[in-house]
């Protein structure tokens, strides 16, 4: 049986509810751990929450799986064959996780890490067993996106690779293995057209609102179906040769973050959190807006999965 009969994870904010929901659905006895009570208890709703969407989704199911929500730590990681850690992007606070893990865990369990680009060897660093410490990316929701990066580090046993690898598999995600790389393959691609549009906005050369339709429609829409690469392949290279060619030199090369960030954060325009970021939303808004999220990448998840 390749899904791990038990596993556990560490960590129960945005990420940790929908994690524990995936694995339980494919059998495994999930253990969710979180330092905050509070939050552990805010965590069932989430990952009861996740669970319902996966059912929506009609995702495959195997029988024998459950969550439970543990304070405890040791309790929590003692019995597992899997953990995945999923505690906040501090390199500090992920060592001493690990570490921990090392005193509470088999010998034989994997441990595997959430983080989105911290490289998974500086991690990894100073413990007895690196060999069984892995990156395993998951995108946000995690109970949505079927595809994770699996990352190894320096020292990662080839054979906690292909075991997690399997895994992913066995709970029919798409794994997509990298080598170590600042922010991972995902986020660097994401990132490098956030600053392209960015760029744009900030030069006034489309709205805000206009953004969103082209990139939606133009790009969003069309990469969802197939790809870069077999875009390129669709487009034919010598156009893309051609196009490169001037285009290239124009496109944002800037190391900084740029002002209409900057000068958003500094007011506390952070978003939907505040109410207002980009664009002003009123609570119902926020509402509104994440549900309708939601039903999307359902039905583009539903029709994507049948391609
Ligand atoms: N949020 C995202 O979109 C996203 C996407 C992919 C990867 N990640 C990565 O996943 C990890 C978790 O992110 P998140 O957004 O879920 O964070 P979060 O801040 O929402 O949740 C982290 C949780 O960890 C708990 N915690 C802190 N120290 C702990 C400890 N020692 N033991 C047990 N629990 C502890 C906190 O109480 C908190 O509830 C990060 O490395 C992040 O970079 C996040």
């Amino acid at each position: 049986m390749t899904i791990p009969r038990a596993s556990a994870i560490v960590g129960a904010g945005t990420m940790g509810p929908g994690m524990a929901a995936v694995l339980a659905r494919s059998g495994s006895q999930v253990k969710l751990n979180d330092i905050s009570a509070e939050v552990l208890d805010r965590a069932k709703a989430g990952t009861e929450l996740a669970a319902q969407v996966l059912d929506r989704v009609g995702a495959p199911s195997q029988p024998g799986g459950s969550v439970s929500f543990e304070v405890d730590f040791p309790t929590a990681v003692s019995g597992a064959d899997l953990v995945l850690e999923a505690v906040p992007e501090k390199i500090e606070l992920k060592r001493e996780v690990f570490a921990n893990l090392e005193e509470h865990c088999a010998a034989t369990a994997i441990l595997a890490t959430n983080t989105s680009g911290i490289p998974i060897s500086e991690i990894a660093k100073g413990l007895r067993h690196p060999q069984r410490v892995i990156g395993m990316h998951w995108s946000n929701p995690p109970h949505l996106i079927p595809m994770i990066e699996v990352v190894p580090g320096e020292h990662t046993g080839d054979d906690v690779r292909a075991k997690v690898v399997a895994i992913i598999e066995a709970f029919g995600y798409e794994a997509v293995v990298e080598k170590e790389v600042p922010g991972f393959v995902e986020n660097r691609i994401l990132y490098a057209i956030l600053r392209e549009c960015l760029s744009l906005v900030e030069r006034g050369i489309i709205t805000e609102a206009d953004m969103d339709t082209c990139v939606k429609w133009g790009i969003g829409y069309k990469l969802s179906v197939i790809g870069p690469m077999r875009l390129l392949d669709m487009a034919g290279l010598d156009i893309y040769e051609s196009v490169a060619s001037y285009l290239n030199p124009d496109l944002s090369d800037s190391a900084e973050v740029p002002q209409f960030i900057r000068e958003r954060t500094a007011s506390k325009r952070l978003g939907m959190k505040t109410l207002g970021g980009i664009y002003e939303y009123t609570e119902e808004q926020v509402r509104e807006r994440r549900a309708e999220i939601a039903s999307g990448l359902i039905a583009v998840r539903k029709v994507l999965s049948g391609l």
